[in-house]
């Protein structure tokens, strides 16, 4: 790790990559070998259900790359990871994701995404690491009515699920880290994202891969629910913007700008497929399903100088292509 004088810019030199085989970690470690930069990358996941060795194939013989299975839980083998490969640098993606899975079981919510980030977080402390970044999510936040602003870094911490709720006692143990004994670190609060390598678990891919197979897409509700849509790549792109030029102890929020019903979204991936509408299918709602999200990212325009660039309309078309040409990364996923 070192500090590049004239701006201050944090330059990472050995990263590991807790949770890099989902949806947001390979893309990320798509984008740090896009950069060109020879950061060493250490990729240690669990490979759970929603971890996928095949997003990475193609790095599986690249020097500066590594994989290792592991468990974040795990202490004595993330031990062995931070003694062999000395990290300069942790970006924890590791976590359970799935709303719905944590309201029918909670238990692995909080086992990885509380006590699993506490035990990375205590052996960043004890191998001395320049930079932690906890990603977390917007719906740590709650939820917005119509008429309530985007929510803020300040915004009062109020999650409805406990996915949510797990991801935010997260956020306060790092920020307690970083008080009382000085781990450096920053925490992302981001949007829904989309965009390729995504589970078919989730809203997007859920709706893309049931069209293209003809099958019912249950929507929850009246399909009114408004989410906040981030085209991962813009995700990456903040994230190491706030690893490189983020305040430690700081949060800083990513939205897309882009706030859409989630029945329009489904209208518009089966047009653009040109299937009929007759496949939506309404279901009985979520329990505590979360009304609207919003999230307002001019901290992160005015301290990272970043802001989204893919629109929405560019991104689900190449998202819709990339399922219709992956067909077999689709039928590998686990369940
Ligand atoms: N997907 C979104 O829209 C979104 C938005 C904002 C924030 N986030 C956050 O970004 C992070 C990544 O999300 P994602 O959508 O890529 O998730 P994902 O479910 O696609 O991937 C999670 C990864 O973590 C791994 N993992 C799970 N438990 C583990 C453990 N105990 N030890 C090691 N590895 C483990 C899995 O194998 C998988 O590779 C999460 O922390 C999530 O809360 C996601």
């Amino acid at each position: 790790m070192t500090l590049d004088s004239q701006n201050s810019t944090y330059i990472p030199r050995r990263v590991l990559i807790t949770g890099g085989c989902g949806f947001i970690g390979s893309n990320f470690i798509h984008y740090l070998f896009s950069l060109k930069n020879k950061i060493e990358i250490i990729n240690y996941d669990l490979l759970t259900y929603a971890g996928n060795k095949k997003n990475l194939e193609e790095l599986d013989y690249l020097d500066y790359y590594s994989f290792v299975k592991g468990d974040i839980r795990d202490k004595d083998s993330l031990s062995s990871v931070f003694k062999k490969f000395k990290p300069d640098t942790v970006i924890n993606f590791a976590a359970e994701t799935h709303v719905d899975r944590s309201i029918k079981d909670p238990n692995v919510f909080l086992e990885t995404n509380i006590v699993g980030t506490n035990i990375l977080a205590i052996l960043s402390l004890e191998f001395g690491v320049g930079r932690f970044v906890q990603i977390s999510t917007d719906e740590v936040y709650g939820d917005l009515t119509d008429e309530e602003s985007p929510f803020t870094e300040s915004s009062m911490i109020k999650p409805s699920s406990p996915y949510a709720s797990s991801k935010a006692s997260a956020d306060l143990l790092i920020l307690s880290f970083c008080r009382t004994f000085g781990l450096p670190a920053i925490i992302t609060r981001c949007s829904n994202n989309y965009g390729p390598y995504q589970h078919i678990e989730k809203l997007i891919p859920k709706i893309i891969n049931n069209s293209i197979n003809r099958e019912k897409i249950p929507i929850y509700g009246t399909g009114n629910n408004i989410r906040d849509w981030i085209h991962v790549f813009d995700h990456c792109r903040g994230i190491f913007s706030a690893l490189t030029d983020g305040a430690i102890g700081q949060v800083y929020n990513f939205g897309g700008n882009c706030e859409i019903r989630n029945i329009n979204i489904v209208k518009r991936i089966l047009s653009c497929l040109d299937i009929s509408e007759n496949l939506i299918e309404f279901v009985e709602d979520r329990l505590g399903h979360d009304y609207r999200y919003a999230v307002d990212s001019s901290k992160s325009l005015k301290d990272l100088n970043w802001r989204p660039k893919i629109s929405f309309e560019e991104g689900i078309d190449e998202t819709i292509k990339w399922y219709q040409s992956n067909e077999d990364w689709i039928a590998g996923l686990g369940d």
